[in-house]
């Protein structure tokens, strides 16, 4: 079940030669918020990782029980729990991976960006601690709004002279899932052969599907294009009005940063076919921080692929023009709680 479920196609969406067939259980993860909604779900996938030796989880409160129940499941990670801030330094010792999941989610009528005030002191916070006690980690920032969120851990790890541009991640890959999945849908295909690239952005305009480069390649009609693309930006709102003000997505999100965990551990353990959409420092437009395709490699990102942004429907090159001001704004935004604070 274990080889099936992590080194199938459907997994692995688009990475396809990893050769291992038993990978060795070597790398250490952490998962910083592992009570909550998404840590839960997210920890149990991690732990059936064959890839993870160590899984440390740390929250603020209830995290020993999530541990001792997972810690019973007969799979390599020994499980370790770490309560407040006392015990994060612990939690942070020679990890590889870092996730960061810690934070309020939304309730109906809320943006990501009403989640600011809470969630940008928390993820400074933890980032600061990363940076003391594990700064060559890849982390995996998910506690919205990404679009700042990211800037702001940017932000706190040059401060602490530690930042490595290619280790730090917005994960966006359930834009991704949730893209593949509706596309599937939409047009009969098998689930397990599509493959759709996310660029720009984690809210609302900014998440741009490109299903101009989807693969298989499709033909779609206008409408078919603007409804889809709607429904991938909206799909968040979708289930947090679904759950109508139990929370938002954490069961797909889990999923989706498993599957982003996963990939990592792999470049780290040297397939050289790993390729993630995630929202990075990056070069490829004028913003400074722009989610696209990467290859990820032993050190992080190793290639930004260029090609990406070339040959745009008509649709898509508007639609990046749109999505610019706001993702601007929001990176700004994470910028300046940071430095404002120095
Ligand atoms: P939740 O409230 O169920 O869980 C959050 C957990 O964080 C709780 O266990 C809480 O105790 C913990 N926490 C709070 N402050 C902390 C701190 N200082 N240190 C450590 N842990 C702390 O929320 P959730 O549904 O798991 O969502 C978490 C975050 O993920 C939200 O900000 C949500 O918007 C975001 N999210 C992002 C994506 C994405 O695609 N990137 C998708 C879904 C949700
Ligand atoms: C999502 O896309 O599901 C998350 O960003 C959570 C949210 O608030 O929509």
């Amino acid at each position: 079940v274990l080889k099936q479920g992590y080194n199938s196609k459907a997994w692995r969406c688009s990475n396809r030669s990893y050769s291992r067939v038993q990978p060795q259980a070597s790398y250490k993860v952490a998962i910083l918020g592992a009570s909550g909604g998404i840590g839960q779900p997210l920890a149990l996938l991690v732990k059936m990782s064959p890839l993870v030796s160590e899984l440390n989880l740390y929250d603020i409160a209830n995290v020993k029980g999530v541990a001792a129940d997972l810690s019973h499941c007969n799979t390599p990670s020994k499980v370790s729990d770490f309560t407040g801030e006392s015990e994060l330094a612990a939690c942070l010792r020679d990890v590889d991976v870092v996730v960061i999941p810690a934070g309020v989610p939304r309730k109906p009528g809320m943006t990501r960006d009403d989640l600011f005030n809470i969630n940008a002191n928390i993820v400074k916070t933890l980032v600061g601690a990363v940076a003391d006690n594990c700064p060559n980690a890849f982390i995996h920032i998910i506690s919205n709004p990404v679009n700042s969120t990211v800037p702001i851990a940017a932000e706190v790890l040059k401060q602490k002279g530690v930042y490595d541009p290619k280790k730090l991640f917005g994960v966006t890959t359930l834009d991704v899932v949730r893209a593949n999945t509706f596309l599937a849908q939409k047009k009969n295909l098998k689930l397990i052969d599509v493959d759709v690239p996310v660029i720009g952005g984690h809210a609302g305009i900014t998440i741009l599907p490109l299903l101009s480069k989807a693969k298989p390649s499709v033909t779609f009609t206008d409408e078919e294009v603007q409804e889809l693309t709607v429904r991938i930006q909206n799909a968040g709102t979708e289930v947090v009005e679904a759950k109508a003000g139990a929370g938002s997505a954490t069961l797909s999100m889990a999923y989706a940063a498993a599957r982003f965990v996963e990939s990592s551990l792999r470049a780290l353990d040297g397939d050289t076919d790993v390729y993630e959409c995630s929202f990075i420092q990056s070069e490829l437009t004028e913003l400074p921080f722009f989610a696209s395709r990467v290859k990820l490699g032993k050190d992080g990102v190793e290639v930004v692929i260029l090609s990406e942004l070339q040959g745009l429907t008509e649709y898509e090159q508007k639609a990046l023009q749109e999505l610019k001001t706001e993702l601007k704004a929001s990176i700004e935004k994470g910028v300046a709680f940071v430095q404002k604070q120095a």
